[in-house]
Order: structure tokens, then C-alpha cells, then sequence
């Protein structure tokens, strides 16, 4: 089944913040943001800028109501800055015209004075002076020194990752309309309307249930709008209040790129030991990530980092810690994988050091660390139905891994001009949000009386097809067409205290709710049919859009049954909740069984590298992933394709530049260079794995919005063993991007 918005979206026809038709007098908003990383204000001068026509109002500080405070896990970030800026884009002022342009302008005629602070723009710096947003964490297992003494061969090093811009299409957005007596309907391109709502309610000082958080779909978010949607979400919501018209906050990208964070870029100093026989002894990692200036999701992502350092291998002995550190750029927050790909990519460094230096192919110590069923994650979880060896095995012998690199190093042999490289990426991802409170959601389905259906759940459709899915789940349910089934907007009033759609759990846990939901309306369904043919409720079944009775068709329809059971009054309306069994974390031992199921899989990449030019391609990614039983192959794929080109984004272009004055130059597409379609692998196949799937999954069916960003980093490495057959002198820096400048560079060091 197709992505149910995909025909709209071909046509232009779907709707998005800016699509939403105005009501007359809607006012529109800019946001006036500091030029400078770190400082006092001195001066704020809003009169000309105020008495500019058409400008109706700029708002500051002094004009909030309740609580300018918009922290979301520690209340650490002021929704206008009051004495102080931390970073370059962070709100001062909002300007409301009557047109954008008119408040474009007007932003310009503010005048500021601001006395310059030194700022920190370099993480290492803020670890020395020990700025932390929270103090430092480590995960232990087994005994470093104990892994030391059983180690033949130890080697450290360091892997650094950059940031990454979302670059969703849709940029952040909303729309506030004030409706009576005080309350406020708020259109927001968010992945997490509860958040909004609690944070406008904190800033306006109303109670939560005067905001309605309505979301059609989004167009994209890729975790930057899990927290970062709010601001401006509650800006809109302020002025609303204030001035009691309808007001619009698109950001242009410009202001976008500026204003918002992005991914954590990290540095990892490793040590890693192993035995003879290539068994990993031990792993000692320390993690410096780059926060910026405020907490936003930061102490979360850190968390998962923990979770992920030893990527899909058993490490007996193990230390991991992360020094989340605070600096004077844009708050980092939430990205498709949420701080596990650059744990993934430290011990996928460390092992790739250790094959280089011991001269063998890194898939050799790959292949004897993968984790297993019986042994034990760092954080206490005892691996269960591992599918690392099997995915693995399975690659091997559908892609002959020994016979891959052979030819490879033939290949090399003949040809001086193109060298190529390959590398083997295994992925174990944790499903469940981190924090165990969050895995709940719920849902909320009508069934009409002409037989169609409406569903409201917490989760937002961001292209990943969520909305697809929930329908899947109902129609199966009910054994009627999908047609039938309508997913309502996710809006706050009907579904209440979501979490944001993200971890990769909105499927597994909104899809358990509307099944909970739908079960129970089947019920009473059924029990009409029966009393209606006088048999057992034992006896019945629903099956394309019919009762069976003893499996024979009997002629009652679909909605001859939703009729009838509302001339006896039976209630078609239901509620679902679901909360994940069995996971729980202790914090302060840093051990228990935080996730649902992992997910696992094999990618196999070859790069060629044109030796003259510097330039690379990847030229093919071979993938067996697990889907569990995937419900939907279509989405499922086309969440890895994406997931996977992101990821090489990342290791292999992507760079996130500031100046020494913490001011972004990568500030436009022109100077930050993202995938295209001539940068895809020329090649992707990609197999399901053979597995019974988890319980836990919906309809078995493992989720799959994240994981698969891990596949993409197998290109880094496999440009670097193309660059190494060149240059046998060449001696890599684990630092990503590795960008073509630095692949020419590698190529003749
Ligand atoms: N796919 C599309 N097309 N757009 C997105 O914004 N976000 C990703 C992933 N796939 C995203 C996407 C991220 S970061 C997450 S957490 C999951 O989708 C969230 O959706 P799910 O929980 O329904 O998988
Ligand atoms: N993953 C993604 N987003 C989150 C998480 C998580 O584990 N926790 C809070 N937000
Ligand atoms: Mo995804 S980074 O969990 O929104």
C-alpha cells in the first residue's frame, strides 16, 4: 500500500502551514535575533522599527504574561533574551505586521547594543572549563584492567563527527488564531504538539487546556522538530494573545539554518583492546559532545549515546562517558538516530584503526564481536533474539563478503585512475524511547454510521507514513478496506499528553493504541452479529467487509452491522492506551532493560575514488535488514533509502561551518552541500531478513524510521580503503565528513 498522501503531494495539493488559507486580518510575524554568539544587552531600541507603517506591534520580554521560559527537559532557555544572548540567531524580539515584508523591514530598523562577552565556540574549550549542560555520564561493564591483561594488542585514537542540518522542506512554522474567551487554536508544524501546548500554556500563563494543538503532516522534521517547533509555535500563540488577530510565523531558510540546532557534532577519544583471536577485550571511550547554549534534548541524546558506544558488538569491559558541554552556538538537539550514530561511528573507528594497524580487512574483528542472544549490553539488557550474526551470515552469503573484497583488491591492481573501497556496517538499534515514561501513546476511533472511519492518535505523519500504518492496523482489524478509514489531524483535544512522535516508536506505540481501540469496537461488533443471527460470538468473524458465521458468508455487510448496532445503541466510539510491558531504566545504577527490541542488519558499500580528481562515488550499498515482519515494504524501504543517503550526507559532505565568532557559515544551501540525486549510491538493494519479529513491533512489524541512518556510515569507510589502496602512506583521520578536499589531500599526503 502506497503513502496514502503520496498522490496529493505529487499534485501539490497537501497542505502545510504556509498552504493554510488565512483568515482575513491574519498578521505575520519575524523573528529579531542576536548578531552576536555571546554578550550583554545594552541597548534595545524598537521605536523606529515599531513606528514603520504597517507594523503593529514588536513584542519582547517585557510582554510575557506568564513564564518566559520555553526549557523543555531543563528550563535553561529564555523564550526572548532578557540581559543576555547566548548565540547568534537566539530571539530578541518579535516583530508582527501586516505583511511579512513590511516586518522584514522593520527588523532592520532595530537597534541594538550589545558589549560582546568571550564566547566559547569550540567544545574542547567548554570541556577545560568544565561548561557542562549536565555533569558528566558514564556507562560501565566488566573491568577495564581486566580486559587490559586478556588484550594482545591495544590502540587509541580519535573519531570526530560534524553537525547536520535537517533540511526538512517545510520549515518551522505556525499559526495562532485567538478564539473566545481567551483561547487559542495553534497550527504548528511540530512532532510534538504536547510540548507546544505546555509550553505556550507556561509562557502566556493559561492553563493547557485554553491551547489546541492541531497538525495535519508535516514536511519533515527528522527529529528538528521534536523541541525545536516550539518557539515559534508559542510566539505565534503570544501574539495571538496579545493582539487578538491570527498570527503567522513561517521562517524563511535563511532564518531557519540561523536560528535553529542541529546535530551534535562529537569528539571521541578511544582505547580499544583485543585479544589474540581478534575478540574485543575491552572499550574505553570518552565522548565530547557539542551541546550549544542551552539544554534543549541534549541530556536525552546523551543517553542514547551511551546505549549505542558499542554499536552491534559484546564488549565484556567496557567504560563510556559523555561530557555534555555547553557552547555559545545554537542549542543541538534531536536527528534521526539521536546521538547513536555518533556512538556507532567512535567504535566503528576504533575497529577500523585496529584492522588497519594490524594490516587485515576491519570485517574480520566485525565479524567475531556481534553480539548474541544471552550476553549483556553495557547498560544491563540481556541481548534476546539477536539478529546481528544472522544478518551478517546472511549478507555473506547472498554477497560473499571475503570474494567482494578480493575482487576489490584485483580491481585495484588493474586500475590506477579509480580505486575502490569497501566496508561492512552491522546495526543493532535500540526501539523505545530512552526515557521510560514516554512509551505511551493513545488513540481515539469513531466509526460513522454510514460504516466509514475516523482515527485521532498522538502521532504525526512527517512523510514517514505513519498515517499509512494506523490505517493498515484498522482495516486489518475490521477486514475492511482502508478507504473507509480516515486519519484525522493529531490535535491535542482529542488525543491529550503525547509524547512527540520520535524514537522511531510512533507506529509501534500509537499503532498498539488504535489496535487496543479497534479491538474493543470489534467486540461489541461482533456481539451485535451475533445476537443478530442468534449464534455464538465465537462463531462470527469479519472478513472483506462481511460477517461469517462458522467461516460462510452470511449476507450481512460491513455497514448493515455498524447500523444495526447503533438501532441498539452500542457505543462505536473508542478509546485506546497503550504503554510498552517490561521496560524500565534505574538511573542511578545505570542498568535495566530500557528498550522494547533492537533492530538489527548488514550493509555492504563499495566507493570508488577518482584518483586525479579526488572525487568519489558511492556506488553501491547492499543491505539485509530486519524488518521483523514489515507491514508495509514499500514505507519500510523507502524509510531506509532515505535513511541511508542521509547518513552518507553526513560522513561523506555535510559541514557545518562557524567563524571564530560563532556566526554560521554553512547558512545556505550554496555553502552547505547536502546529497543529491547524483550523489546516491548508484546501486541499493535491499532484502528483508528472514525473522519472526518482535511482539512488541505492531503486527510484528519493527520499526524503522532511525536505524537504518547507521548503513550510511559505511561509506566514510569505504572512500578511506579506497583512498588507502592508492596511497599506501595515507594515514586516515577518523574526523567525518570526509568531504572531497579532504579525500584529494588523503590521496597525496
Ligand atoms: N521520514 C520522513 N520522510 N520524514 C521525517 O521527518 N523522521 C525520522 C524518521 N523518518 C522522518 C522520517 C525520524 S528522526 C524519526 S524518529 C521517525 O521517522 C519518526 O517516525 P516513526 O516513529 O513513525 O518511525
Ligand atoms: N529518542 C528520540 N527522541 C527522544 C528520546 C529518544 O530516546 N527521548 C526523548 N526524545
Ligand atoms: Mo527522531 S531524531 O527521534 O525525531
Amino acid at each position: 500500500m502506497k503513502n496514502t498522501d503520496s498522490y496529493r503531494h505529487l499534485r501539490g495539493e497537501s497542505i502545510y502551514i504556509d498552504d493554510i488559507p488565512e483568515i482575513s486580518g491574519t498578521l505575520h510575524a519575524v523573528v529579531f535575533d542576536s548578531p552576536v554568539a555571546h554578550g550583554k544587552i545594552k541597548k534595545l531600541d524598537i521605536s523606529k522599527a515599531e513606528s514603520l507603517p504597517g507594523v503593529v506591534k514588536i513584542l519582547t520580554y517585557k510582554d510575557i504574561p506568564g513564564e518566559n521560559q520555553i526549557g523543555a527537559i531543563i528550563q535553561d532557555e529564555e523564550l526572548f533574551a532578557e540581559k543576555e544572548v547566548h548565540f547568534t540567531g537566539e530571539p530578541i524580539a518579535l516583530i508582527i505586521a501586516e505583511n511579512k515584508r513590511i516586518a522584514r523591514d522593520a527588523r532592520k530598523l532595530i537597534d541594538i547594543e550589545i558589549e560582546e562577552l568571550p564566547a566559547i565556540i569550540n567544545p574542547v574549550e567548554a570541556k577545560e572549563k568544565e561548561s557542562f549542560i549536565t555533569p558528566p555520564r558514564s556507562f560501565k561493564t566488566g573491568d577495564l584492567n581486566t580486559g587490559s591483561k586478556k588484550s594482545k594488542y591495544i590502540f587509541e585514537g580519535t573519531a570526530e563527527t560534524g553537525g547536520q542540518e535537517h533540511l526538512y522542506l517545510e520549515t518551522q512554522g505556525s499559526y495562532a488564531i485567538p478564539k473566545e474567551n481567551g483561547n487559542i487554536l495553534l497550527y504548528s508544524s511540530t512532532q510534538g504538539p504536547t510540548s507546544v501546548q505546555q509550553i505556550t500554556a507556561r509562557v502566556l500563563g493559561i492553563p493547557m487546556n485554553m491551547t489546541e494543538v492541531d497538525v495535519r503532516r508535516l514536511g519533515g522534521g527528522f527529529g528538528g522538530k521534536e523541541d525545536q517547533a516550539t518557539p515559534w509555535a508559542v510566539m505565534a500563540a503570544l501574539a495571538a494573545h496579545l493582539l487578538n488577530k491570527p498570527v503567522k510565523i513561517v521562517l524563511s531558510r535563511h532564518d531557519d539554518l540561523r536560528m535553529t540546532g542541529k546535530r551534535h557534532p562529537y569528539i571521541a577519544d578511544y582505547k580499544i583492546g583485543l585479544s589474540e583471536d581478534l575478540k574485543i577485550q575491552f572499550y574505553k571511550v570518552e565522548f565530547i559532545q557539542d551541546a550549544g547554549a542551552t539544554a534543549d534534548l541534549s541530556p536525552a541524546i546523551t543517553e542514547r549515546t551511551l546505549f549505542h558506544a558499542t554499536g552491534s558488538y559484546f564488549i565484556p569491559n567496557a567504560e563510556i562517558t559523555v561530557y555534555s558541554c555547553k557552547t555559545n552556538l545554537p542549542p543541538n538537539t534531536a536527528f534521526r538516530g539521536f546521538g547513536g550514530p555518533q556512538g556507532f561511528f567512535a567504535i566503528e573507528s576504533a575497529i577500523q584503526k585496529a584492522a588497519d594497524e594490524l594490516k587485515i580487512p576491519a570485517y574480520k574483528i566485525q565479524e567475531k564481536n556481534l553480539i548474541k542472544d544471552g550476553e549483556i549490553f553495557p547498560y544491563g539488557q540481556i541481548a534476546e533474539n539477536t539478529e546481528a550474526v544472522n544478518s551478517w551470515k546472511t549478507a555473506d552469503r547472498k554477497y560473499n563478503i571475503k570474494k567482494h573484497f578480493k575482487e576489490i583488491i584485483k580491481f585495484n591492481a588493474e586500475n590506477t585512475k579509480l580505486k575502490k573501497g569497501m566496508s561492512v556496517t552491522p546495526l543493532c538499534f535500540g526501539i523505545s524511547f530512552t526515557n521510560t515514561m514516554m512509551n505511551n501513546a493513545r488513540a481515539l476511533v469513531h466509526i460513522y454510521s454510514d460504516g466509514s472511519i475516523g482515527i485521532s492518535t498522538g502521532a504525526i505523519e512527517m512523510g514517514q507514513g505513519v498515517n499509512t500504518k494506523m490505517k493498515q492496523v484498522a482495516a486489518n482489524i475490521f477486514s475492511i478496506s482502508t478507504n473507509r478509514i480516515k486519519l484525522e489531524t493529531t490535535n491535542t483535544t482529542r488525543v491529550a499528553n503525547t509524547s512527540p512522535t520520535a524514537a522511531s516508536s510512533g507506529a509501534d506505540l500509537n499503532g498498539k493504541a488504535v489496535e487496543i481501540a479497534c479491538n474493543s469496537l470489534l467486540k461489541r461488533l461482533k456481539e451485535t452479529a451475533a445476537e443478530l443471527l442468534n449464534v455464538k460470538y465465537e462463531e462470527i468473524s469479519l472478513k472483506n467487509e462481511y460477517i461469517y458465521h462458522k467461516n460462510k458468508k452470511t449476507d450481512i455487510s460491513w455497514n448493515s452491522l455498524v447500523s444495526e448496532a447503533l438501532i441498539k445503541r452500542v457505543k462505536l466510539s473508542e478509546k485506546g492506551h497503550y504503554a510498552t510491558p517490561k521496560i524500565y531504566f534505574d538511573k542511578t545504577k545505570e542498568k535495566g532493560h530500557p528498550f522494547a527490541y533492537h533492530v538489527y542488519g548488514t550493509a555492504i558499500t563499495t566507493a570508488v575514488v577518482d584518483t586525479v580528481k579526488g572525487v568519489y562515488e558511492i556506488e553501491e550499498v547492499k543491505i539485509i535488514h530486519d524488518f521483523g515482519k514489515s507491514m508495509n515494504i514499500l514505507l519500510d524501504k523507502g524509510q531506509i533509502e532515505g535513511a541511508l543517503i542521509q547518513g552518507i550526507g553526513w560522513v561523506t559532505m555535510e559541514e557545518i561551518r562557524h567563524n571564530e565568532k560563532g556566526q554560521l557559515l554553512a547558512n545556505s544551501l550554496s555553502t552547505y552541500k547536502v546529497p543529491d540525486i547524483y550523489s546516491v549510491p548508484k546501486n541499493v538493494f535491499i532484502e528483508e531478513l528472514e525473522t519472526e519479529g518482535s511482539k512488541h513491533a505492531i503486527l510484528k512489524s519493527k520499526a524503522v524510521g532511525e536505524p537504518p541512518f547507521i548503513y550510511g556510515l559505511g561509506s566514510f569507510f569505504a572512500v578511506q580503503n579506497a583512498i588507502k589502496a592508492f596511497n599506501p602512506d595515507y594515514k586516515p583521520d577518523f574526523t567525518a565528513p570526509l568531504t572531497y578536499e579532504k579525500v584529494l589531500l588523503g590521496l597525496y599526503q
